[in-house]
């Protein structure tokens, strides 16, 4: 028996050491170690040996299936750190490498503009207002001058909500906000938000956009505080030699009203196709406070006087990045919008 076992040992570990695949190791513990191994049926003819014999016979046993067992382990060890050497240099980890910078995202397009736009304007005075996207036929039109059924209302196609509520066609109702809240203070804010306009979308306008209003009450405010300050907000905002114009135009709210362009920052004004050669391009309307909108407000036209503007976002950074369809804006484009 002992010889037997002498066998049995020295066969196995043979076998173990031409192993050189982890897969292979159950295989092996299943046909010398299991309880239906070699080894087992060995140790079951203890019984058949001598009381004198089996002592030395079951040390014998005991000894080879230490063994067995310890080579065993030592040899799938072995075996595993290898397959894990091999994985590690195939696919190649350099875990010295410094880990990669997590993405951030960064302000859209329009956001970079409004900041822009907050700056020039807070450098001169003005506190930023918010006001409803949801407004009141009465606060977006009657207050501001334009009647029910008034042919002035063509100038802004509607969203309507319901009877009595529209979004907002213009950040204009917001001056009557303002002027209702601060009276009987002087007031000197801008008013930017999204507008919305009940129009067919095409390449050069959205049915929603940006506006920043600007509203200025006071007691002495003039038509040369208005383009002063819309000069110096060109200049900072589009560089300091460029050049302003008004012209004449109608607003509802306003008397007199006013359009006022710059000077193309393409062709510096000799014409060219981004400004359709007329040299000049388009910053927005605006105009003397309309005294029945004053009024409205809760300020005293015969004592309060002031200016008000309506200015564009998207238009001017479609000239300024040469983008050729207003749609981009919205259109959720990661290309488009990580130009900027
Ligand atoms: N609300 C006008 C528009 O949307 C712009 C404007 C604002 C004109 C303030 C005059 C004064 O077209």
């Amino acid at each position: 028996m002992l010889v037997q076992l002498n066998t049995l040992k020295e066969t196995a570990l043979q076998e173990l050491e031409t192993i050189t695949d982890v897969d292979q190791l159950p295989e092996w513990h299943r046909k010398y170690l299991s309880k239906k191994g070699e080894l087992t049926q060995v140790l079951k003819q203890l019984g058949r040996l001598s009381a004198e014999e089996r002592p030395a016979a079951g040390q014998a046993a005991n000894k080879v299936k230490q063994a067995l067992t310890g080579r065993f382990q030592e040899h799938q060890d072995r075996l595993k750190e290898a397959a894990l050497d091999q994985q590690l240099a195939k696919d190649d980890i350099d875990i010295s490498l410094p880990g990669r910078p997590c993405h951030l995202g960064h302000l859209h397009v329009c956001t970079q503009m409004l900041r822009q736009i907050y700056q020039v304007f807070g450098e001169m005075g003005f506190q930023i207002y918010e006001s409803p996207e949801v407004e009141s036929d009465e606060n977006n039109f009657q207050l501001l001058n334009i009647p029910a059924y008034h042919p002035a209302r063509d100038m802004w196609d509607t969203f309507w909500v319901n009877d009595q509520v529209v979004l907002r066609t213009h950040t204009s109702p917001g001056q009557i906000r303002v002027m209702k809240e601060n009276f009987p203070n002087p007031i000197r804010v801008i008013l930017p938000g999204k507008v919305y306009r009940y129009e067919q979308v095409t390449q050069r306008s959205e049915h929603q956009f940006y506006q920043v209003e600007g509203l200025a009450v006071g007691l002495n405010i003039r038509m040369t505080d208005l383009i002063g300050v819309m000069q110096e907000a060109t200049k900072k905002m589009f560089g300091s030699d460029r050049k302003n114009r008004i012209r004449g135009s109608y607003f509802p709210f306003t008397e007199p009203s006013i359009e006022i362009d710059m000077d193309c920052i393409f062709c510096g004004g000799s014409g060219c196709r981004m400004c359709k050669h007329t040299g000049w391009l388009e910053i927005g309307g605006a105009g003397m406070v309309h005294p029945v909108v004053l009024n409205n407000g809760g300020y005293d036209p015969d004592v309060w006087s002031g200016f008000a503007f309506g200015i564009g976002v998207e238009r001017p950074l479609l000239l300024k990045h040469g983008i050729p369809d207003i749609r981009y804006f919205y259109g959720n484009d990661l290309n488009f919008l990580q130009q900027f």
